[in-house]
């Protein structure tokens, strides 16, 4: 499948510095790259201790750069920064963040930091005194107010083997906050509540009612609605973890649990997503034990559930926009439109679950998107991060402007 995304065609230069972490920095190059990006690796001196330049240049989109002098250009310096779309320092040591922050060009990747005009993402790894000395924050602050994007890092082990705070965060956590910055932000200012997985119901302490739902493409929509800007919170019934940059993650099991958080949330979001397969009916009574073969076949009584986006597209206000999904296997843009009706809600998805392609499970998914108001949108078959793409683009087209 070819790339899409807010990375492809974009001009990346990956400034690795010379830190342990720098082994990561393969492969969040390889990340962008397969992401579509154009990525152009800069290696400080102390940068070819840790890692080959081989390696980068291997997987990168030109061979590393290192020096001011090597090229016939005397001016590599102002080349890379002018043609960024967007420079990534990762790892970034005390020393290149103290470089940058005192404006000194020394070499090529600081110089590349100083001539560019195009968005910054700092990603600093360092040992825990180091990262909580006064100096370092002090420098961190200074950057932030310039307007440089800053990716904390993490807790955990540390070269040495100690343990603490200042591990380099995790490449997908840098990649999504690379990809915000190249995204343009048309959902900032919003909150967005998203339901994602299926939700099991129990028949007795062992055995449950559900269904196939992995939560894969809620949690697209998720990191879609971050890339553009929202406030995410995500309602899961899944162990899986979130998208990175979701601020708020509360779990679920029921369609009950469902029906409660999304009751308590829904009106204080923008944007209400109920991408969730939520169980229609439930066993009135839940056996207290295991029940056994030897009693016989049982008969499990069903009772509805609450329709939750029924419920919500009802009590929402005029601003809100609220979305179903339909999980249908025959006549499937008919029957999304009957719920598009019945449901009440602003958009229903129309998502054929039979297909070999699309549907539960899987990366891939083709839905056709039906609107309250405007043309049905047919989004052929990609990637779920395409399809929520779409959905999120039909969102945005409804939102009143702020
Ligand atoms: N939904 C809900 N509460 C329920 C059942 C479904 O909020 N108790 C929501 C789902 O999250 C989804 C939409 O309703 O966004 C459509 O779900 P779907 O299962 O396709 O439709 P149903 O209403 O369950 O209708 P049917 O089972 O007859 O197809």
């Amino acid at each position: 499948m070819t790339a899409e995304g807010a990375f492809v065609g974009r001009r990346v230069v990956l400034v690795v510095s010379g830190g342990i972490a720098a082994y990561k920095a393969v492969e969040l190059c390889r990340r962008m790259v397969d992401a579509g990006a154009h990525v152009v690796p800069v290696m400080t001196e102390d940068a070819s201790r840790f890692i080959g330049e081989v390696t980068l240049s291997a997987l990168a989109s030109e061979p590393v750069q290192t020096s001011l002098w090597t090229e016939a250009s005397p001016i590599p310096h102002t080349r890379l920064g002018q043609d960024a779309d967007l420079i990534v320092v990762a790892p970034a040591t005390a020393r290149i963040i103290a470089a940058y922050t005192a404006g000194s060009s020394d070499g090529l990747a600081t110089a590349t930091l100083l001539a560019t005009r195009a968005p910054v993402l700092v990603c600093p790894a360092m040992h825990t005194e180091m990262w909580e000395h006064p100096a370092v924050q002090d420098n961190l602050a200074v950057l932030r107010r310039r307007g440089v994007h800053i990716v904390d890092p993490a807790e955990g082990r540390l070269a040495g083997g100690d343990v603490g705070a200042g591990r380099l965060a995790e490449p997908e956590v840098i990649v999504a906050a690379a990809e915000k910055l190249l995204t343009p932000q048309d959902l900032s200012g919003r909150r967005v509540l998203i339901t994602a997985g299926g939700t099991s119901e129990a028949i007795d302490p062992v055995r449950v009612i559900t269904n196939r739902s992995t939560g894969a493409q809620g949690y697209a929509l998720a990191a879609d609605a971050v890339a553009r800007g929202a406030e995410v919170i995500v309602v899961t019934t899944v162990a899986t973890p979130v998208p990175p940059g979701v601020s708020e993650v509360v779990c679920a099991t029921t369609a009950d649990d469902i029906h409660r958080e999304v009751g308590a949330l829904a009106s204080g979001c923008d944007v209400v997503v109920m991408a969730a397969a939520v169980a229609d009916f439930r066993p009135v009574d839940v056996a207290g034990h295991k029940m056994k073969k030897r009693d016989g076949i049982p008969t499990i009584t069903l009772e509805p559930t609450v329709d939750v986006l029924a419920e919500v597209a009802a009590t929402s206000a005029p601003h809100q926009v609220v979305v179903g999904f339909a999980a249908e296997t025959d006549n499937v843009v008919d029957n999304a439109r009957a719920k598009l009706e019945s449901k009440g809600c602003d958009i229903m998805v129309a998502n054929d679950v039979a297909g070999t392609d699309t549907g539960f499970g899987g990366q891939t998914n083709a839905v056709t998107i039906l609107s309250r108001t405007g043309a049905d949108c047919e989004v052929p078959l990609g990637t779920k991060r395409a399809i929520a793409r779409a959905v999120l683009d039909a969102v945005v087209a409804l939102l009143p402007p702020r």
